[in-house]
């Protein structure tokens, strides 16, 4: 199926952009207008887009039914500060309510029974519950286009940073185990980073991995072996020396193995990987 934007409506197309590009990371707005109004509302267009300066990117879309737009963008315009607090499990459903258009003024603060804390450099309050907050100052703002579902970028520069300790771990840093944060997907769907849901990818930041072009054939052309299992064989920075191999395979268990046919071997080398047991894997699957 191929897709070309200009014959799809922006409904279709917002429904097939939202649930490729998931899980997006929300970012929950504090935002007051000229008369001092508090709004607060949760936006998916959202990332970090740079550590120096800190920036932070949202954006408030005009709505698809009538091209308006929302308060958040009309109070930034107004005010150009906003506070970014993140949500994670706890207060979901509480993010979710304040997502309502309710009329200009009204506060999402009340209506969602968040604790609004003041501060330090920008007018907007903090959400007390958000286990860290950014307070920003807007830089700049572009608008994407004029049309219904147009993209607002907010781009928002962080002056001030709130932790809150409970989500540091023994290194002082914050804990993604503890944060529990959440994400939106497609639709009405999210998802929880829950410890049980986190995986680890060890990346060599100094080194460079030899690439799946560099194994032998037998290795890259498997049929057991996987692409992620490649993927973990072609990061290890260089491959065995025979000598390497020699120390793994010289075993009775190898050749026992290797006895019942090059297959055997690549599942128990899959099964090594799994175990995050790269070299091993390697040396047994070299071994061939
Ligand atoms: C999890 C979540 C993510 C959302 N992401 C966006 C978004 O990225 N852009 C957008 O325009 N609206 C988004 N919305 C809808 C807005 O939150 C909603 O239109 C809200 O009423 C806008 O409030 P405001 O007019 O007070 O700024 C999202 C809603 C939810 C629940």
């Amino acid at each position: 199926m191929i897709i070309d934007p200009k014959k799809v409506s922006t409904a279709e197309l917002f429904g097939y952009l939202t649930t490729a590009v998931a899980p997006r990371p929300v970012c929950f707005a504090s935002t007051i207008d000229k008369e001092g109004n508090v709004n607060l509302s949760p936006f998916s267009f959202f990332n970090v887009f740079s550590a120096n300066p800190p920036m932070m990117v949202f954006s408030p879309s005009r709505r698809v039914r009538d091209g308006s737009t929302k308060h958040t963008l009309e109070n930034v315009l107004e005010v150009p500060e906003v506070v970014i607090n993140i949500v994670n499990y706890s207060i979901v459903e509480q993010m979710s309510l304040a997502s309502t258009e309710y009329d200009k003024g009204v506060n999402e603060f009340d209506k969602a029974a968040l604790t609004q804390v003041q501060s330090e450099v920008v007018r907007p309050p903090r959400v007390g519950e958000s286990p860290v907050a950014f307070e920003c100052k807007v830089d700049r703002v572009i608008a994407l286009g004029e049309g219904p579902g147009a993209g607002n970028l907010i781009l928002a520069r962080v002056v001030m940073a709130h932790i809150n300790e409970d989500y540091l771990g023994n290194d002082g840093k914050l804990d993604t185990r503890k944060l529990d944060l959440v994400a939106r997907m497609g639709g009405n769907d999210y998802c929880r980073a829950t410890p049980e849901s986190l995986f680890e990818i060890p990346k060599p930041v100094l080194t460079k991995g030899v690439g799946i072009d560099q194994l032998p054939p037998h290795i890259r052309n498997s049929t057991i072996l996987t692409g992620n299992n490649l993927g973990r064989l072609g990061n290890v920075e260089r491959l065995p020396h025979p000598a390497d191999v020699a120390k793994v395979v010289d075993s009775a268990s190898y050749r026992k193995i290797k006895a019942q046919g090059p297959e055997a071997i690549h599942r128990l080398a899959q099964s090594h990987l799994n175990q995050g047991r790269t070299w091993e894997a390697l040396c047994w699957l070299m071994g061939l």
